[in-house]
């Protein structure tokens, strides 16, 4: 597989260096989910390609990856993908079905499970490289692009349930019931996802983000056992691994959605930011943190961008004005909504451009 490591020289490092705790000349922004759904170009591209065709073939995700970027002022790229891609890697059966969402038609079972070998699955995932790699040359340094995956804990649950869940009762059975094959999963898709993140870092990502976005479905006690270890391991290992490939650095994002109630635990991990969905105050996160050396990103309602321009100006003051301008990078509290108005996403990254910090 061709990596080709000479690199444009990078003109905006807005986000990096907020993540790095360093003041840059405006608060950057970028928008989780920008790359897709609520693009009608991006509609349009998916009538002549299936999605995950699409994610597979690196010229098809750089062109949806930059679909945003050329509508847009943003601060970032993030790589067209999802996070499904592992259950996929480890042998899974992943079909993006209109209107449903994702589902796996034949869901995790513990016999199944005790088959899973995390050696050489991420290695299935180099078209996801390829793709970070030829985006990284056509943006040609004008802002960073994002890698990213699911944590271990959401993938586990979309694997058991076979899909998204409004409870995600089956696979919490498994951390009640089978608490022993609970942690050999978690453990081995903590493996594959720290080579994946080397790979995407070693292909060009310059900042990978980790999404979980189930973990509101947990508690203190079940994610101080079934999470916070391996979040820890995974900051840890990439950096390990970085160092031993003579690769440098990169800045590590956890969004753990819906984890308001161990926020303290999670900025003790080794992520340089963290992702903060939009039902926690920003003035409470910020004092909560204020002793912890980390950067904050997040975290408009996403349903936001419905209101009148005005309005959604007013509201993202709002916000700016709480996190202030310092270890801080604007974005919406989760994803945004497939029927977002397009013009709302304009309003939303000007307002946070033309903040005075
Ligand atoms: O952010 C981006 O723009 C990059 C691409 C990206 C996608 N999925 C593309 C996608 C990213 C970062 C994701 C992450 C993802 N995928 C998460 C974590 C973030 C979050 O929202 O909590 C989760 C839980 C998934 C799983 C997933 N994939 C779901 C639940 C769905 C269906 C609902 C939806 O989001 O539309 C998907 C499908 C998906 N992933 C689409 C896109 C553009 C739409 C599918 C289509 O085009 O048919």
């Amino acid at each position: 597989m061709s990596i080709n490591r000479n690199f444009p020289a990078l003109q905006n490092d807005r986000i990096l260096k907020a993540a790095r705790g360093q003041k840059p000349d405006k608060i950057p922004v970028w928008v989780m989910r920008q790359a897709g759904r609520y693009l009608p170009e991006f509609q349009e591209f998916r009538k002549q390609h299936s999605f995950f065709e699409i994610c597979q073939n690196p010229e098809y995700a750089c062109e949806v990856t930059l679909m945003p970027l050329k509508r847009y002022d943003l601060d970032a790229a993030i790589i067209f993908s999802d996070i499904l891609v592992i259950p996929q890697a480890l042998g899974m059966e992943v079909l993006m079905k209109a209107g449903v969402g994702p589902v796996l038609p034949e869901p995790l079972t513990l016999e199944k499970a005790a088959t899973f070998k995390a050696d050489g699955a991420a290695k299935t995932l180099e078209y996801v490289g390829e793709a970070i790699n030829l985006t990284r040359h056509r943006l040609d340094g004008k802002v960073p692009i994002f890698g990213f995956s699911g944590a271990p804990w959401t993938l586990m649950s979309y694997m058991i349930e076979g899909g998204g869940s409004k409870t995600y009762s089956k696979a919490k059975k498994w951390l009640y019931a089978h608490p022993e094959q609970s942690h050999s999963l978690i453990s081995i898709l903590t493996d594959v996802i720290i080579d994946y993140f080397v790979m995407q870092i070693e292909y060009g990502a310059q900042i990978v983000q980790l999404f979980d976005s189930n973990a509101e479905y947990l508690n203190k006690d079940l994610y101080a056992t079934f999470c916070l270890p391996y979040l820890k391991k995974i900051s840890v290992d990439v950096r390990k691994k970085l160092k031993e490939k003579n690769l440098e650095e990169v800045p590590m994002v956890l969004f753990a959605k819906g984890g308001w109630y161990c926020l303290e635990e999670q900025a003790d991990l080794g992520y340089e930011v963290l992702g903060i969905d939009w039902t926690v105050e920003p003035k409470y996160v910020k004092n909560l943190l204020k002793n912890k050396n980390v950067t904050l990103q997040g975290n408009l309602d996403p349903t936001a961008l419905y209101a009148p321009g005005a309005d959604l100006k007013k509201v993202t003051q709002k916000m700016l004005d709480a996190f202030g301008g310092d270890k801080y990078i604007a974005n919406l509290g989760h994803g945004i909504y497939p029927d977002a108005p397009i013009e709302s996403v304009n309003v939303f990254i000007e307002t946070v451009h033309d903040f005075i910090v």
